[in-house]
C-alpha cells in the first residue's frame, strides 16, 4: 500500500481562509485580534519559529508583535512583562515560547499568564478546564492533530498509541483522542517493548524527537501515522517516523516538514481569534 499525504500545507492554508473570513468579520465590528508572542534568549530555531506565528496572524488580518527579552533577564521582568501584557486591553492573546532560560521558572511565568489570554492553553486553570470538559485554549499541536485526523475518518473505537507524554503534546493529545471515543494508550521511555507494540494499533502519533525510531516494519497494515517529531539533522528537518518505509505499510501518513507544524501555528491563529470574540461576547 502507498500511503496518501496527510498534507498539513494544504489543510493549514485552508482552515486559514476561514479563520480570515471570521478576522474580518470582527474587524467590521472595529475589534481586531491581536497576538503578543514573548521569546526569551536569541535560540534559532525558537526565533524562526516565533516569526512564523507572527507572520501568519498579520497574513490573516490580525495585529501580531513580538516582546523580545534578553536571554539572561531575571524572572522577575519575565513576569513583569507579561502582567504587563495581561493588563493591556488590546492584547488578546499571550504566547511565551518555551523552553525559558533556566533563571526563569517556566511553571510560574505560565501560571502568570491570564487564562483569558493563554491561547496555547499551558496555563494550569485552562489545563485543568480542559480534563474536566469545559470551554477553553486547546493546546495548539494537539488541536492541529486532530485537524488532521478528522481527514483520516471516525476515530470511533480506534485504537491509538501516543509515543510521548510531554505536557504539550501526548498528554493533551490523548485526552482529545479519548473525547472522540478512541481507545488511547500513552506510551512513554520506560513503556516495554513498545516499538514491538506498535503492529496493534489503527492510529499512531509520535512526538518523541528521536529520529528513525518507528519504521514501517513496526506498524500496522494500515495505520494512520502522525509524525510530530521535529529534529534538526544536518540542517534538515526530520520526524520520528521512518517516512520512506512507513508510506508503504500506512493508510495515511504526515510529511517532516509540512504535516503537523503548519497545522500549529495555524491553531495559535484560531485561538487567538476566540480569545478576541470571547473578550467580546
Ligand atoms: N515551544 C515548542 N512548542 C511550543 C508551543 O506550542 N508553544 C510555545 N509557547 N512554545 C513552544
Amino acid at each position: 500500500m502507498t500511503a496518501e499525504l496527510l498534507n498539513g500545507r494544504e489543510i493549514a492554508k485552508d482552515y486559514r481562509a476561514g479563520l480570515q473570513n471570521e478576522v474580518e468579520k470582527l474587524k467590521s465590528m472595529g475589534i481586531t485580534p491581536n497576538l503578543t508572542v514573548v521569546i526569551v534568549g536569541n535560540d534559532g530555531a525558537s526565533l524562526s519559529y516565533v516569526r512564523s506565528k507572527n507572520k501568519a496572524a498579520e497574513k490573516i488580518g490580525m495585529e501580531s508583535s513580538i516582546v523580545r527579552l534578553d536571554e539572561d533577564t531575571s524572572e522577575e521582568d519575565v513576569l513583569a512583562a507579561v502582567e504587563k501584557l495581561n493588563q493591556d486591553d488590546n492584547v488578546n492573546g499571550i504566547l511565551v515560547q518555551v523552553p525559558l532560560p533556566k533563571q526563569v521558572d517556566e511553571n510560574k511565568v505560565l501560571e502568570a499568564i491570564a487564562p483569558h489570554k493563554d491561547v496555547d492553553g499551558f496555563s494550569p486553570v485552562n489545563i485543568g478546564r480542559l480534563y474536566t470538559g469545559q470551554r477553553t485554549f486547546v493546546p495548539c499541536t494537539p488541536l492541529g492533530i486532530m485537524e488532521l485526523l478528522k481527514h483520516t475518518g471516525s476515530l470511533e473505537g480506534k485504537t491509538v498509541a501516543v509515543v510521548g507524554r510531554s505536557h504539550i503534546v501526548g498528554q493533551p493529545v490523548a485526552k482529545l483522542l479519548t473525547n472522540e471515543n478512541a481507545t488511547v494508550t500513552l506510551m512513554h521511555s520506560r513503556t516495554k517493548d513498545m516499538v514491538e507494540s506498535l503492529k496493534n494499533f489503527d492510529v499512531v502519533v509520535s512526538a518523541v524527537g528521536k529520529p528513525g525510531l518507528i519504521k514501517g516494519s513496526d506498524l500496522k497494515e494500515g495505520a494512520v501515522v502522525i509524525d510530530v517529531g521535529n529534529t534538526v539533522v544536518d540542517e534538515k528537518l526530520v520526524g520520528d517516523v521512518d517516512f520512506e518505509s512507513a508510506k508503504e505499510v500506512a493508510s495515511y501518513i504526515t510529511p517532516v516538514p509540512g504535516g503537523v507544524g503548519p497545522l500549529t501555528i495555524t491553531m495559535v491563529l484560531n485561538n487567538t481569534l476566540l480569545a478576541a470574540k470571547w473578550h467580546n461576547e
